[in-house]
């Protein structure tokens, strides 16, 4: 049997059948409601990483047998429309780049009559084998990119890594001008006598969990998808924690696996508002990790930053209240999450980000 090495023959397909079946439309709606957005996104998360492994398992294991992929990194998703609960869901991966040992696959989510696309993801995964605990990277033969799509898919995968890491630096540099102004501003807010604004510091939420067999992938470690899940479930609570109306996603930043979850680990989730925008509530989520038998936690991921928009019945947004950072730790984040948001702005002209939304900006 000849190999598989071109893009377009690496991609899988897969329907959640939400129109036929009342059980799956119960299983994935937030809400027992008739109301637009109203799927679990935690959900789609976790399709799509199974999806994406199995993907990039096509073309790994014609070389390595015995070789697992792990999910190294899920990049930035934007919500382009909200999901239909009433019709079926189409996700689409497709393998788009292979490095030296990571491989980078496309998943899109449609649903159909008329077709909408709902969002975008990338997934990294890297090729490893070895025993369990000691598992090493391997190299991998590189596609063969012939069409013009597959050598643009290529090409743009390149981009993505490249703004990831401009964007990373960008991220962590002093604040300008403009910000520092901004951050005077509402920390002399919080010094007038009659100050009742809501502080950052309030406005989180933790939660611990074991891991469980039912949990486990084919490597025998916990799906990335899962934990995205788990990330997103607590984000989208402590987003009500400031919501006046009812807080969907909008986009979702990088999130990087750093180490593996084993069976039986303990994991830390914490979630933070750590930056308002009008109607936009921005909270980030970090994950540790304990060992069964260990005493001290470690991180899992970077954090992960989910923009929720506060929408009313009909998805109309409606402002949230400013929040104020105290701390120099809070600060940080704070312009963290603006800077993430804007550079979102301006890669998109669309979805629930939508350029209303963006007129005013300040
Ligand atoms: C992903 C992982 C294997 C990377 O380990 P590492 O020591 O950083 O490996 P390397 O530095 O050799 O990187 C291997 C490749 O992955 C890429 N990579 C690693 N981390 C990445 C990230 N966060 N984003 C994008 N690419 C990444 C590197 O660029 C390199 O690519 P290349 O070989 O094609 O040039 C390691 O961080 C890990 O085990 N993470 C947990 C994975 C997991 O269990 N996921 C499921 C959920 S917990």
């Amino acid at each position: 049997m000849s190999l598989l090495t071109r893009p377009n023959e690496l991609s899988l397909e897969k329907i959640i059948p939400l129109s036929t079946s009342d059980t799956l439309r119960n299983n994935f709606m937030v809400l027992d409601a008739q109301l637009p957005a109203n799927i679990r996104f935690g959900l789609l998360l976790e399709i799509m990483d199974t999806l994406a492994a199995d993907t990039a398992r096509m073309y790994v294991n014609q070389f390595y047998k015995d070789a697992v992929v792990v999910t190294a990194a899920i990049d930035t998703i934007i919500v382009r429309s909200p999901a239909d609960i009433s019709k079926d869901l189409i996700f689409k991966s497709r393998m788009n780049y292979v490095g030296k040992t990571s491989i980078e696959i496309g998943i899109r989510i449609e649903q159909s009559n008329p077709t909408t696309h709902i969002a975008t993801c990338y997934f990294t995964l890297v090729a490893r084998t070895g025993p369990r605990d000691s598992r090493v990277s391997v190299e991998l033969p590189t596609l063969e990119y012939i069409d013009d799509m597959e050598k643009r898919r290529y090409q743009k995968a390149i981009e993505r890594k490249e703004h990831y890491l401009v964007q990373r630096n960008l991220e962590s540099q002093p604040p300008s001008l403009e910000e520092y102004r901004l951050l005077e501003g509402l920390h002399k807010t919080q010094e007038e006598s009659d100050f009742s604004g809501l502080l950052a510091s309030k406005l989180s939420l933790t939660s611990w969990e074991r891991t469980f067999p039912v949990y486990k992938n084919p490597n025998q470690t916990i799906f990335g998808g899962y934990l995205a899940r788990r990330s997103y479930e607590l984000s989208t609570m402590c987003a009500e924690l400031i919501a006046t109306k009812r807080p969907i996603i909008a986009a979702v930043n990088r999130m990087n696996f750093l180490n593996p979850v084993k069976i039986g680990d303990k994991l830390l989730f914490k979630s933070n508002i750590v930056y308002t925008h009008k109607s936009f509530i921005c909270i980030e989520t970090t994950i540790s990790r304990m060992g069964r038998y260990e005493k001290k936690i470690s991180n899992l991921t970077d954090s992960c930053l989910f923009t929720f928009v506060n929408v009313d019945e009909k998805l109309k947004p409606h402002p949230v209240e400013t929040i104020y950072p105290i701390t120099y730790f809070e600060d940080q984040k704070y312009l963290e999450a603006r800077r993430s948001l804007t550079s979102i702005f301006t890669d998109i002209k669309g979805g629930l980000l939508k350029e209303s939304e963006l007129a005013h900006f300040d």
